[in-house]
C-alpha cells in the first residue's frame, strides 16, 4: 500500500512540476524526494521501474511495441529494428516534431495475436511492418 501512495504521489508531483519547470528530469527529482521524505534514489528507482512514468513529456501519439517473449518469437524485434533503420526512431524516443513517441512494453496480454502493439491506448494484434510504416508516416509526418 505504501508503494501505491508513493507512486500516486509522485505522479501528481510530476504532473504539477512538468508544467512549471523547463527541465523536469533534472529539477523535479530532488523536489519530489524532499516532498515525499524519501531519497532521490528511491524516486529514481520507482520512475525507472514503472514504464508509464516519464521524466519528459511524451509525444502527441504514443506507439508501444511489445518486446516480451511471445512477441519476440513472432518478429517484434524486426519491427523495432525497422522503426530504427527505416524511420530513425529508437525505443524511448520522440520524433523531433513531438508527434510520436515509440516505447517498449513487456506483454500487453495479447500474446495470441502477437506481435502486439498499442497506439494511444488502442491494442493492435498481428502488428506488422506495413502497419508500423503507416503509423509512423501518418503520425510523425
Ligand atoms: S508477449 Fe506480447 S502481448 Fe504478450
Amino acid at each position: 500500500m505504501a508503494i501505491f501512495f508513493l507512486v500516486v504521489g509522485m505522479e501528481i508531483k510530476f504532473e504539477v512540476l512538468r508544467g512549471e519547470l523547463s527541465s523536469p528530469r533534472r529539477l523535479a527529482l530532488p523536489i519530489v524526494a524532499a516532498d515525499l521524505n524519501i531519497s532521490k534514489a528511491e524516486v529514481h528507482g520507482a520512475i525507472s521501474f514503472y514504464h508509464d512514468f516519464r521524466t519528459a513529456p511524451a509525444g502527441e501519439h504514443v506507439l508501444k511495441i511489445c518486446r516480451a517473449e511471445a512477441c519476440q518469437s513472432m518478429g517484434a524485434e524486426r519491427l523495432v529494428a525497422r522503426a530504427r533503420e527505416r524511420h530513425g526512431l529508437k525505443m524511448g524516443e520522440t520524433t523531433a516534431d513531438g508527434r510520436l513517441t515509440l516505447e517498449a512494453v513487456y506483454c500487453l496480454g495479447n500474446c495470441a495475436l502477437s506481435p502486439a502493439a498499442m497506439l494511444d491506448g488502442e491494442l493492435i494484434g498481428r502488428f506488422d511492418a506495413a502497419r508500423l510504416d503507416a503509423i509512423v508516416e501518418d503520425r510523425a509526418a
